[in-house]
């Protein structure tokens, strides 16, 4: 049975009611979150995505007007939990406990009048927040999951921080404009989803992996500042902080440099961090370049909440006589280590998990010495090292009675890469990772081009679209792979927040890129062309960047997975546990795209 709202409005949000409305007639409408039958009356917390108020359905002979009749009791006496219903009734002073964990913990709502709107089923979890229930569960449920209350703040909390952005790039004079999701494939790295064409049998569109094109297009056309809270889509693995669609804050300007895109940036999370969780974000926040960064941390996206910095220990072993030091050294490689501080006497179980853990990022080993609290050493490798050898390498990398010192050696891409996650893995084992300290740094001065073992030429490091810096163009000839670019990366705690670069303007610049990129002009021309024409009728230098609206929001909220701060969020294998997408589909509409399906179905 459901009843019409007919002749009802609501008059306030569950959690809006405070001491200040004791006296008035309210009507609300939720969903009910429990109801407590104690004979003659019945206490009811209804929810809204305000929050939950106490009502109490009681009847009374003396003052009927003031209390539900024997009718509406009755109909009390049918509620369940998620029926959704709309209650008239006057605030009162709460008669008996106050709840100090509820904002509304001091009132109830007093009925005089109930309709059942809707009537529900029992749901298969509990709507509750710091849910128990398997993720997969709240997922094929997900309208039900979005009931509960930490999710509703992350989805609240996230529409509050797109309406802070929208505020703020308004008043720096950015122009709001949407760009096309039918696109030609852009070159930004990651695998397109492509749609097929009905119109055009055997062409398909992609579906834009981001902006880039469209925006530097819009320079190009004079809209001197952009924007667009973007929807992007990449078909890549997933992880944690990544999803086949996701939501970029883009942005584009003319008549800039490298300083002018990290200062409105600044200013603009500075904003965020005040407006959504009255967080101070000092400025100007802290600048390394890449180089710094890999040598310091082993990482490009360095989590600076803590110290255990890298050191280049490869002069200090130049002269030893253990093996694994001096083949990687011969082989153009470095020797590398973290002093963990106060470890010395990690049980030999946990030092073997970071061995381990250090082979999973392409280790041979990990070669370790602890300086005990007498100042005798426990070591892999001591016993091929002189006295005088070791006591410069403590000395080097600053350890002290009760340190724990791990080495890598190896080329310098696995060092940086074994030793700036092994700082990683021992600072979450000791806990030392705070996610209410939010430290901000931009990474700048990006090599341009990387040099790809699988395909063995040079591939873009940030997008082909890259302005080198000026003082490295002779380089691009000579040795490619110095050049470093104008590019820079916002990174906080450890997670890439945004990216972007100066973009090249001038066709001679950007022909030199695609020919170290090993692309032809006619295939530049090929594939965007309209990019390249659009330069030669006047192009101003420009330059932008894209922060990852999911990243940062599930950042703000201290959420471990990105899933959480998204509606309907897609799983590890890029499918929907809700609609079951992605799917078949039907035979007639493959007809109509002239498309005929070669792979073979798993059931069969
Ligand atoms: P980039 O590829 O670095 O740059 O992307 C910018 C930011 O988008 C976020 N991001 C993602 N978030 C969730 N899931 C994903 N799969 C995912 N991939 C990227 C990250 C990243 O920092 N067009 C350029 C920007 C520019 O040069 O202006 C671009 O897209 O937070
Ligand atoms: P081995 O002589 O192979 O037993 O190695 C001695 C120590 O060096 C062990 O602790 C190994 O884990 C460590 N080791 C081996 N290869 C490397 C490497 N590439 N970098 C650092 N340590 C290593």
């Amino acid at each position: 049975m459901a009843e019409s709202m007919k002749g009802l409005k609501r008059s306030h949000r569950c959690a809006e009611l405070s001491e200040a409305n004791i006296g008035e007639k309210v009507t609300l409408m939720g969903w009910v979150q429990k109801s407590r039958n104690k004979g003659g009356i019945i206490f009811l917390d209804l929810r809204d995505r305000s929050g939950l108020v106490q009502i109490i359905f009681e009847q009374s002979e003396e003052a009927k007007d003031n209390y539900i009749d024997a009718a509406g009791f009755e109909k009390a006496e049918k509620l369940r939990s998620e029926f959704v219903i709309a209650v008239t009734g006057k605030v009162e002073k709460r008669g008996g406990a106050e709840n100090p964990n509820l904002k509304t913990g001091t009132i109830e709502v007093r009925a005089t009048d109930l309709r059942i709107l809707s009537e529900a089923e029992t749901p298969p979890f509990p709507i509750e927040a710091d849910s128990k229930t398997k993720e997969e569960l709240r997922l094929k449920y997900r309208y039900l999951d979005l009931r509960r209350p930490d999710i509703q703040h992350n989805l609240m909390f996230r529409s509050d921080v797109t309406k802070s952005v929208r505020n703020f790039l308004y008043e720096e004079g950015f122009l709001e404009i949407e760009t096309p999701i039918l696109n030609r494939s852009t070159p930004e790295g990651a695998r397109d989803y492509l749609v097929p064409s009905r119109v055009h049998p055997g062409n398909f569109y992609a579906l834009p992996q981001s902006p880039q094109l469209f925006k530097q297009l819009l320079m190009c056309s004079g809209y001197d500042r952009y924007f667009q809270i973007a929807k992007c889509f990449r078909d890549e693995d997933l992880r944690a902080d990544r999803q086949p669609e996701f939501t970029q804050i883009d942005m584009e300007l003319s008549f800039v440099d490298v300083d002018d895109v990290i200062d409105v940036n600044e200013r603009l999370i500075q904003k965020l961090f005040k407006d959504c969780l009255n967080v101070e974000v000092s400025l100007p926040m802290q600048r390394i370049t890449w180089q710094e960064a890999m040598d310091r941390f082993g990482s490009d996206k360095p989590d600076v909440r803590f110290g255990m910095e890298l050191k280049d220990v490869s002069e200090t072993v130049a002269d030893c006589e253990f093996v694994v030091f001096k083949s990687a050294l011969e082989n153009g490689g470095s020797v590398r280590g973290i002093n963990a501080k106060g470890q010395a006497e990690m049980p030999r179980k946990k030092i073997d998990a970071l061995v381990e853990f250090a082979k999973g990022f392409g280790a041979k080993g990990l070669a370790y010495l602890a300086v005990m609290p007498d100042g005798s050493y426990k070591s892999s490798f001591a016993k091929f090292l002189t006295e005088e050898q070791l006591e410069r390498l403590v000395k080097a990398m600053e350890g002290e009675k009760g340190d724990l010192l791990l080495f890598a050696a190896d080329k310098n891409k696995v060092v940086w890469d074994v030793l700036g996650n092994l700082r990683l893995e021992i600072a979450r084992n000791l806990d030392l990772l705070k996610k209410d300290d939010y430290r901000f740094l931009w990474v700048t001065e990006f090599p341009l081009l990387e040099w790809d073992e699988e395909e063995e030429r040079f591939v873009a490091m940030h997008h082909p679209f890259t302005m080198p810096m000026e003082e490295d163009l002779p380089l691009l000839d000579t040795d490619p792979g110095k050049v470093r670019a104008k590019a820079y990366d916002c990174v906080l705690n450890g997670v890439e927040l945004g990216g972007g670069s100066v973009r090249i303007y001038q066709s001679d610049v950007q022909e030199k890129m695609f020919e170290k990129l090993g692309i032809t002009k006619e295939d530049a021309y090929e594939k965007f062309g309209f990019l390249l024409q659009a330069f030669k009728y006047g192009v101003p230098p420009h330059a932008g960047l894209a922060f990852g609206l999911d990243r940062l929001i599930m950042l703000m909220v201290q959420a471990d997975n990105i899933r959480e701060v998204i509606a309907f969020p897609k799983v590890k294998d890029a499918s929907c546990l809700m609609s079951e997408a992605p799917n078949v589909v039907d035979p007639k509409q493959l007809e109509e795209l002239e498309i005929a399906i070669t792979a073979k179905n798993e059931d069969e």
